[in-house]
């Protein structure tokens, strides 16, 4: 999708991201296990967002830091109460170096997909692997991608209709380069709204061999932040990767 970059996705969604993304009772679950996996140590999260999991994190006594593309999502962190304790650099996460080591590294919420090519995901590992210290783990939350929902590599969805408004998803599926080109499409009586996310998933497997040319190796895989069993009927992964022994 020509014109979208790292930072698009911040432009055009940070004014109402903490609306539709609020720090749930999900999100505090992620947030007791990366606690337990940071063991007290210091913490980097890869695009950071407005602070959905980091901020619950840094308040329960960690030092946190965050990467994020999008001047817009840190301007949101920063205002919040505990926000100005976070140091956040701006940049591309797979390429944008930041000072320090760090005992867990974490990229949650599909947000591996946003780089939409395989190289990107994979020097993001390397970038991570630079900064990780020699008992540190980097743990990644991902989706299970699931083509079956393409049927000659596109689909509509209807999200939701209501008397004045129409929510569609419109994708493309493109199986070479495993991307997803995707726009969320309202129409109201003010017109049409486009939010496109054009996103490169990877099969779990294969994030696991970037990991390994990263010089890591998988620790652990759950089905979910409750560590509940991986399967084949798992629609998400959390996966913990960390130096070989
Ligand atoms: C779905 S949000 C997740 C935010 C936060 N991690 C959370 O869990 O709420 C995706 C975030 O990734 C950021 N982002 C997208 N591409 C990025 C990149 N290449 N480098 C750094 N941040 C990026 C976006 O600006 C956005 O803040």
């Amino acid at each position: 999708m020509r014109d979208y970059g790292p930072s698009t996705f911040g432009k055009l969604n940070a004014e109402h991201y903490d609306t539709f993304y609020p720090a749930d009772a999900a999100t505090l679950e992620s947030v007791d296990l990366l606690a337990e996996l940071a063991g007290g140590g210091s913490v980097l999260e890869l695009a950071i967002g407005t602070g959905r999991v980091a901020l619950p994190l840094a308040a329960r006594g960690l030092s946190v830091s965050g990467i994020e593309a999008s001047e817009e999502m840190i301007a949101r962190l920063t205002a919040k109460p505990g926000g100005e304790a976070i140091r956040v650099v701006l940049g591309d996460m797979a390429d944008v170096d930041i000072d320090g080591e760090f005992d867990l590294v974490f990229l949650v919420f599909n947000t591996l997909f946003n780089l939409t090519r395989q190289d990107d995901q994979v020097r993001c590992f390397q970038n991570v692997a630079r900064r990780l210290t020699p008992h540190g783990v980097f743990v990644i939350e991902a989706f299970v991608p699931d083509i079956a929902h393409f049927v000659d590599h596109h689909r509509v969805r209807t999200v939701g209709v209501t008397f004045g408004s129409a929510h569609l998803e419109a994708s493309v599926h493109d199986p070479v380069t495993q991307v997803i080109t995707y726009q969320y499409i309202t129409l109201n009586q003010a017109g049409v709204r486009l939010t496109p996310l054009p996103m490169r998933y990877a099969w779990p497997c294969e994030i696991d061999l970037m990991a390994r040319l990263a010089g890591l190796r998988l620790q652990e895989r759950w089905g979910g932040w409750d560590r509940s069993a991986f399967t084949a009927a798992s629609s998400k992964h959390v996966s913990v990767y960390g130096w070989p022994d």
